[in-house]
């Protein structure tokens, strides 16, 4: 071990040399990179092919040029040395990483997120010592949400031994594997290998690992961390310790089949800003007062048992951003335990049943005057009279599942010209759109699936100049498709009608 070290010293320390010289001959400060690095990136750039065939990949690595200004790579300031590799979203493909990469041992940043790998994790990875940060995780974006996406790229990785893995990456301090089979999956081996090899880890993201078993107590020895990430594994109870964690910032443990009470204590926690306990249907629990103000950012309980302490008193979350809901037990009490939110940007609320209450919980949507984003889950707006979604005017992205949409609500969406995002799914819409379709013309993407009593399609879908995406499925338009359809120059290439 202390040889390997020693070596890379003296490494370092020839190279101010090599690149003071490079950076007077370009006659700008940016220094070159190593041509031995430069020669492995060239190799490792052969171990990808484009997502969509039609691509080049990597077009800046060329042999010959500075390495420091390739896409996805950042040198060192001082020695050109490269220490940020990220490759996520290039739509990229492999099959095997080439060998080449586990000579970078500058490395500090390794970003690998959503770069078509496919197989096991490679070995060579654990030389990167230097490693501060690994992330290698797979996430599915929606076309919707990122209509100019770089194609699937998906990671399709499993790892068999994660001792191996960690062993000798004991300056990690951020891990990202979220969508990875990790195949040690009890809680005792990747836990006990975490504790012993990476103490001062701060992240942690597991997300749909395939773990399963209950989190193993070794864990409790990783202080440090900041965010944890273990949604979508079969790895309940949550641990109380968790909530000894002084800097715990984020706890994501959604869809994990949790149960019983969630422990109050970690509504102590002075750092917590992102608290994700969504889809545990039989995890019960309560928001406590807060008689200071809460440093949470987003909460997310919809698919749970959540309720309110004392529904009377008025909670205090003004930094508030992001809030998920459930209808089976939202009442007017247990929205006004949430006190005044009027920094909240995003709400998401599935109403369920209908009863007398709607039309409160509406015009308390209503109020919340800086939302950017509300989806609303089975509502029947005839309950109710609609006039205060039109309010929201700072409102870009508006989603109804299973709603009932009678005329008056229709042209109150029309008074949200700034939406650029709207999708309408197995919602009843009584009558033609047309008017609220007029003056949407910020629309980027429109989805209108499976939904009744639409009457004609709009001719003034032909105004929506900026639209990017438009789906109209397996709903029952009546007459013809507006010819003014052809004016959408803008249109990328998935628009359905069918
Ligand atoms: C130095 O490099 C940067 C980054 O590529 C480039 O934008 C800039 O024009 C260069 N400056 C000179 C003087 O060559
Ligand atoms: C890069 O160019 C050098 C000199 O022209 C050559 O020796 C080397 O083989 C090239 N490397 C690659 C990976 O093509
Ligand atoms: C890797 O890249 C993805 C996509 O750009 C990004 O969301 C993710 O945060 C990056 N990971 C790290 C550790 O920075
Ligand atoms: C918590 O964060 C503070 C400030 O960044 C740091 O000094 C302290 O060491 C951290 N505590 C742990 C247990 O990591
Ligand atoms: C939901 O919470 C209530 C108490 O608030 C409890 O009586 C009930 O059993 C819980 N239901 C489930 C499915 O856990
Ligand atoms: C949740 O609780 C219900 C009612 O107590 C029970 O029928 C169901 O099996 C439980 N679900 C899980 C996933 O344990
Ligand atoms: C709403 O947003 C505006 C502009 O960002 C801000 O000035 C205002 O304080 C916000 N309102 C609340 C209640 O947070
Ligand atoms: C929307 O269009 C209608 C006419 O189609 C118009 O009366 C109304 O003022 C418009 N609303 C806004 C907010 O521009
Ligand atoms: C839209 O298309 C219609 C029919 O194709 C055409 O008559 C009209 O001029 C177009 N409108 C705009 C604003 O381009």
């Amino acid at each position: 071990m202390a040889s390997i070290h020693w070596a890379l010293l003296l490494f370092l320390v020839q190279l101010p040399i090599l690149a003071t010289s490079s950076a007077h001959s370009d006659g700008n400060l940016t220094l070159w990179c190593h041509p031995d690095q430069a020669a492995a990136l060239l190799q490792l750039k052969q171990s990808f092919f484009a997502a969509e065939t039609t691509a080049t990949i990597l077009p800046s690595w060329q042999n010959g040029t500075n390495c420091c200004l390739w896409e996805g790579i950042i040198c060192d300031a001082s020695f050109g040395l490269v220490t940020v590799l990220d490759l996520s979203g290039y739509g990229l493909n492999s099959y095997g990483l080439d060998p080449a990469l586990f000579s970078l041992k500058s490395l500090r940043r390794l970003n690998f997120s959503n770069s078509g790998l496919d197989g096991q994790i490679p070995i060579g990875i654990s030389k990167l010592v230097n490693l501060v940060s690994l992330d290698l995780s797979s996430h599915r974006v929606s076309d919707y949400d990122d209509p100019t996406s770089a194609g699937d790229s998906f990671n399709h990785l499993r790892e068999p031994n994660f001792e191996i893995l960690v062993a000798n990456l004991n300056n990690l301090r951020e891990l990202y594997l979220d969508g990875v089979q990790i195949m040690s999956s009890s809680g005792e081996d990747w836990g006990k290998a975490l504790a012993k090899y990476v103490p001062h880890l701060q992240v942690l993201s597991l997300e749909g690992c395939r773990l399963n078993g209950p989190i193993h107590h070794s864990l409790s020895s990783l202080h440090s961390l900041v965010a944890i990430n273990l949604g979508s594994n079969d790895a309940g109870p949550i641990p109380e310790f968790f909530a000894d964690f002084p800097n715990l910032s984020e706890l994501q443990l959604s869809d994990m089949n949790l149960q019983g009470w969630f422990p109050q204590r970690f509504f102590q926690l002075k750092n917590l800003r992102v608290l994700d306990l969504s889809s545990n249907p039989n995890l019960s629990g309560h928001l406590p007062n807060f008689p200071h103000a809460s440093s949470l950012y987003t909460l997310r309980l919809e698919g749970t048992n959540f309720s309110s302490a004392k529904p009377s008193s008025s909670g205090n979350f003004k930094l508030l951003r992001e809030l998920t809901l459930d209808g089976k037990f939202l009442s007017m009490d247990f929205l006004s335990s949430f006190g005044v939110l009027g920094s909240l940007r995003q709400l998401k609320v599935s109403l369920m049943d209908s009863h007398k209450e709607l039309g409160s919980i509406l015009s308390w949507i209503g109020d919340l005057r800086n939302l950017t984003s509300l989806e609303l889950y089975v509502c029947d707006f005839s309950w109710t009279m609609p006039s205060s979604i039109g309010n929201l005017k700072a409102l870009r992205s508006l989603t109804m599942f299973d709603c009932n949409l009678p005329r008056p609500i229709l042209s109150e969406i029309g008074n949200l010209i700034g939406l650029q995002k709207l999708e309408l799914s197995d919602c009843k819409l009584h009558g033609s759109m047309a008017s609220s379709v007029h003056n949407l013309t910020n629309l980027r993407s429109l989805y209108i699936g499976s939904c009744d009593a639409c009457g004609t399609m709009p001719a003034a879908i032909g105004y929506l100049r900026n639209l990017r995406r438009l789906e109209i499925s397996g709903s029952d338009f009546s007459g013809s498709i507006p010819s003014t359809i052809g004016n959408l120059t803008n249109l990328k290439s998935h628009g359905y009608l069918v």
